[in-house]
């Protein structure tokens, strides 16, 4: 029997490529040079599609694909999926939440230890010889500060709690309280700004969130305050940031997200008071497998006429 049809938007690990042989004939859409011609093609067999979150699944794939079941996507944020374009062609969406927590908190709490003692660039000074001549100026630390969090779901709470551990304070903001928190909550945004030493943004890119934190915001966290951003560049405005960084207005930020990947402009890069990572918060060889399995069990359970495993739409 013929398999189905699954079109693979970008380019997936050999583990996801030996599990979808297994079940589907693959089509791999990014070596397509035609792209419209590509999916007229493969559209009469084709059922599904897989993809990694950052790539996503446009319209033009959606309505391309009159046969269309499923829009499996590697990672929990789907901002780059059009899930309006698959609710109105009635296909379902997947993402994979829960599996990525703790990395990404464990790398959180690492861009906040960076930043806060300076650890890259104290290790550069060692690198650079600069030791031989002069001591390391004394920096920063996270104990007894309050931290902000803007986004408590399912990665924040983990964030938090690891923020415990080096005695933080915790607050958070969000559109709702979670009664069965423990921590302060903040109603108004700015408010929580000025009020915490580090702010820390782990909430979804979407309208609302468009650059939720401005120049109010961070202006409000201040010359001796600290932003984290490792959940999309869309919630921070990078050019207001990168203005009151070099201003001296913000005290520093530690980034793993920006707002035109993979480009990072050079004034962000030539400034002493950041930590930046190229959007790797998930991105351990552990997580990632769980990711990966976690995205073709929803495959799987569609094929095989099961509840999803984890829906979005
Ligand atoms: P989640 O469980 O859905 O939590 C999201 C939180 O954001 C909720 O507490 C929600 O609280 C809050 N929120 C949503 N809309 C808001 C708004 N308009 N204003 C203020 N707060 C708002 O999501 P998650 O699993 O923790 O993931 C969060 C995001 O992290 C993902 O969407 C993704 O973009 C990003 N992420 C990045 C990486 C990386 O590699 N850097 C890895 C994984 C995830 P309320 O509902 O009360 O507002
Ligand atoms: C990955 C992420 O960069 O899960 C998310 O929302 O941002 C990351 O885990 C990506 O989506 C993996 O494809």
């Amino acid at each position: 029997m013929t398999k189905p049809g699954c079109l693979m938007v970008g380019p997936m690990s050999e583990n996801v490529v030996a599990q979808l042989n297994a079940l589907f004939t693959v089509h791999n859409f990014w070596e397509a040079e035609d792209k419209p011609a590509f999916l007229n093609e493969i559209a009469p067999t084709t059922r599904y599609v897989i993809t990694p979150g950052s790539r996503g699944c446009s319209a033009e794939i959606i309505n391309g694909l009159p046969g269309l079941e499923l829009v499996a996507s590697m990672g929990v944020g789907y901002d780059a999926v059009d899930v309006a374009a698959a609710k109105a062609a009635n296909v379902r969406v997947t993402n994979t939440p829960d599996v990525l927590n703790d990395c990404v908190a464990e790398v959180t709490l690492g861009l906040m230890l960076s930043l806060a003692h300076r650890i890259p660039q104290a290790d550069r000074y060692v690198r650079e010889g600069h030791w031989e001549n002069a001591k390391y100026p004394l920096a920063d630390e996270l104990f007894g500060r309050r931290a902000g969090i803007l986004g408590l779901g399912r990665i924040g709470k983990e964030i938090a709690r690891r923020l415990e551990a080096m005695r933080m304070e915790i607050v958070y903001h969000g559109r709702t309280r979670q009664e069965d928190q423990p921590y302060r909550f903040y109603d108004n945004l700015v408010t929580m700004a000025r009020e915490v030493d580090w702010l820390v943004v782990i909430a979804p890119k979407s309208p609302a969130t468009n650059n939720i934190v401005n120049a109010d915001v961070m202006e409000a966290l201040g010359p001796e305050g600290c932003l984290v951003n490792v959940a999309r560049g869309s919630l921070v405005d990078q050019e207001a940031m990168i203005a009151l960084l070099e201003a001296g207005k913000l005290g520093g930020a530690a980034l793993d997200v920006f707002a035109r990947e993979p480009h990072v402009p050079q004034r962000l890069r030539d400034l002493e008071n950041v930590v930046l990572l190229p959007h790797v918060g998930s991105a351990t060889r552990a997580t990632r497998r769980r990711m990966e399995d976690l995205t073709v069990a929803n495959l799987r359970a569609h094929v095989n006429g099961e509840a999803l495993v984890s829906p979005v739409a």
